[in-house]
């Protein structure tokens, strides 16, 4: 059993990432029937914005400890992370700040899985390169293959054939093979 968290960084409730991250868990179920899977909200997964004067004077919050004791749970991740200015949420990479300041690390060599749609053409390929940058200085196993879906409110259906197949395919297949890499990587890590 391999205890999976999954978050969209949105707060919309109609997010297109969020939709995106259904999806891929969709598929992701019948190639992994021993995992379990968790979807955060975004809104829990915030953390209040780092302050490294503050964390050295008091000490960690109990909301930021009890974040890193459940994130402690996760032993592989799959983000969708929407493109903002060619980057991530900042919100979202702050809660990955503080993380970061933890040890052990509870995110180091942890299998991730990254998603982004987008409105426009190019899908957030920029703003996944930079999340990738971000989670492997944490120490994350990023899959090679990042899922990026431009124009996503024409191409991306919830259900059935999206309208351009070939990109279905990729996807599909992206999410099935990160299910045999993610497992021999937690097992060759763990045993
Ligand atoms: C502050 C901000 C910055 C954005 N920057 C980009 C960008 O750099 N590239 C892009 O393709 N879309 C950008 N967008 C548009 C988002 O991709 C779009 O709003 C998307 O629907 C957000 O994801 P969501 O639907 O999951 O909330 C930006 C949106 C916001 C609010």
């Amino acid at each position: 059993m391999i205890s999976l968290y999954a978050c969209a960084a949105s707060h919309r409730a109609e997010s297109i990432n969020r939709a995106l991250l259904d999806y891929a868990l969709g598929k992701l179920r019948p190639h992994a029937p021993t995992w379990q899977t968790t979807t955060l909200d975004y809104a829990d997964f915030i953390l209040p914005p780092y302050d490294d004067a503050k964390r050295i004077a008091e000490g960690i919050s109990p909301e930021v400890q009890q974040a890193h004791d459940r994130y402690a749970q996760a032993q592989a991740w799959m983000f969708a992370v929407p493109e903002y200015n060619s980057s991530c949420p900042g919100a979202f990479k702050n809660t990955i700040d503080w993380l970061s300041v933890f040890q052990p690390n509870v995110l180091s060599g942890k299998p991730v899985i990254l998603l982004c749609a987008t409105p426009s053409e190019r899908g957030g390929v920029i703003g996944l390169m930079h999340t990738r940058q971000i989670l492997e200085s944490v120490g994350m196993m990023v899959y090679p293959t990042m899922i990026s879906v431009g124009k996503a409110h024409e191409v991306f259906r919830r259900e059935g054939a999206w309208t351009k197949p070939a990109k279905q395919t990729l996807v599909d297949d992206a999410i099935k093979q990160f299910c045999t890499w993610g497992a021999l990587l937690h097992h060759g890590l763990s045993g």
